[in-house]
């Protein structure tokens, strides 16, 4: 119990600390003195939207206000009529010139490899302008909202300037979540599409997926294979235990391999070539290790000590590779740290146990030869090694 309200009170006061430290935009004094009825602060890009809404003629006047923004950065606040995220937004712009000032101007994003030229957006824009005002990036502009709609799906980005034009922006979390709905009459804001929202469930699923499969099954199924037929009780069942656990593992490594081919032919425009690239390897590899299984040489055939050779090396190569593509993952997925440390802390572990059966092994394998060779010299069953016992 008292660690409960420990745990609660210290959410208490890290929520407390979280409100404070976030400005109230509300408080903020534009330099005209101009004043906007309504604010909010979206959730991530340390950025506010500010507006004045007149029923009479469907128009909004909306200030977009980015703080703590360096002369090398555009930033842009977009409204996207029909779907939602980047394709289709209507987006209000401020890019940096060399000599201070910041230019403001509209731009309809129609591809992912944009580069926000100027262009007309699906509703009229009387008027823009942007400006810098202590750190801050403001856009301040007009729009004739379309359809009598007063609810939109809203998206804000920014990102590097390059040769005087907006550079491609990173795809941290930060930029990946700065989308939502904003209704210019009640004044609420969602955080996240419908869509953007999915497409996140869906990200996770497959790192959740992948990570469980390859990234651990499958090295415990190794580990199986290697440490537990050394117990000559433990034949030939560590044989099936190996086989149930990579089966699982290239079950459901499949089934995450599937979801990665989907979120990469709906993610167009976004590509994470090495990642995506020794996925194909793992998948390759891995089934190849199935067709291998099925192939295998008797156990008392000349070239099964070939195959043992072979079927291993493919082995460890798929751990190594599988080990990597989840750390490229997490990288690309970019959640909570402790996801990582979590991940690190299954492999700290497993390699833990791994090298005290590793040392045990070796420990049996020496023990049992002095054994045999004191009982009939070099004649007899070794305890460990390529030709021992496999149900054929
Ligand atoms: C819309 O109406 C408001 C006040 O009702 C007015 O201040 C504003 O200039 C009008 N805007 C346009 C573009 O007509
Ligand atoms: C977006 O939807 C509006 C109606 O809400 C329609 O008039 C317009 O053509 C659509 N634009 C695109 C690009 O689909
Ligand atoms: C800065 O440069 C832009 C174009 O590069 C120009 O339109 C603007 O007038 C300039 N502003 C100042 C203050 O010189």
């Amino acid at each position: 119990m008292g660690k409960v309200i420990h745990f609660l009170f210290c959410i208490l006061i890290s929520n407390s600390i979280l409100s404070l430290a976030q400005e109230d935009c509300s408080s903020y004094n534009f330099r005209n003195n101009e004043i906007y009825a309504t604010c909010v602060s979206l959730p991530v890009q340390n950025s506010n939207l500010h507006w004045n809404y007149h029923p009479t003629n469907g128009t909004v006047d909306v200030a977009y206000r980015h703080t703590g923004v360096s002369t090398s950065t555009w930033v842009a606040w977009a409204l996207n009529l029909n779907g939602s995220g980047m394709l289709g937004a209507q987006a209000l712009v401020a890019l940096p010139n060399s000599n201070g000032s910041v230019q403001g101007y509209t731009s309809a994003v129609t591809s992912y490899g944009t580069g926000l030229q100027q262009s007309p957006l699906n509703f009229a824009v009387p008027a823009i302008r942007a400006e810098r005002l202590n750190g801050d990036v403001l856009i301040h502009a007009t729009l004739v909202l379309p359809g009598g709609r007063t609810s939109f799906n809203q998206v804000w980005q920014s990102g590097p300037v390059s040769n005087g034009a907006p550079g491609a922006h990173a795809l941290g979390s930060e930029n990946r979540n700065s989308l939502g709905t904003v209704d210019f009459i009640t004044g609420q804001t969602g955080a996240g599409a419908a869509v953007g929202g999915s497409l996140l469930h869906r990200r996770n699923t497959h790192g959740v997926l992948n990570a469980v499969s390859w990234g651990i099954l499958m090295p415990m199924g190794a580990m199986v294979a290697r440490y537990v037929k050394v117990f000559k009780v433990a034949n030939p069942a560590w044989f099936y235990i190996h086989i149930a656990c990579q089966a699982t593992a290239y079950g459901v490594g499949v089934a995450g391999w599937g979801t990665g081919l989907k979120l990469g032919s709906d993610s167009e425009g976004i590509k994470y070539t090495s990642h995506r690239n020794i996925g194909i390897t793992l998948f390759v590899l891995g089934t190849l290790q199935v067709f291998a299984l099925l192939l295998r040489p008797k156990p008392d055939n000349k070239y099964r000590k070939y195959w043992n050779i072979y079927h291993g090396g493919v082995g460890y190569t798929v751990i190594i590779l599988a080990i990597i593509n989840v750390f490229k993952g997490l990288d690309i997925l970019d959640p909570e740290k402790k996801w990582k440390h979590a991940y690190i802390g299954v492999l700290i572990s497993l390699g833990a146990i791994a090298a005290i059966l590793e040392a045990f092994t070796w420990f049996i394998v020496l023990n049992r030869k002095k054994e045999e060779k004191q009982v009939n010299g070099a004649h007899g069953a070794n305890g460990y090694g390529h030709s021992h016992g496999q149900p054929a």
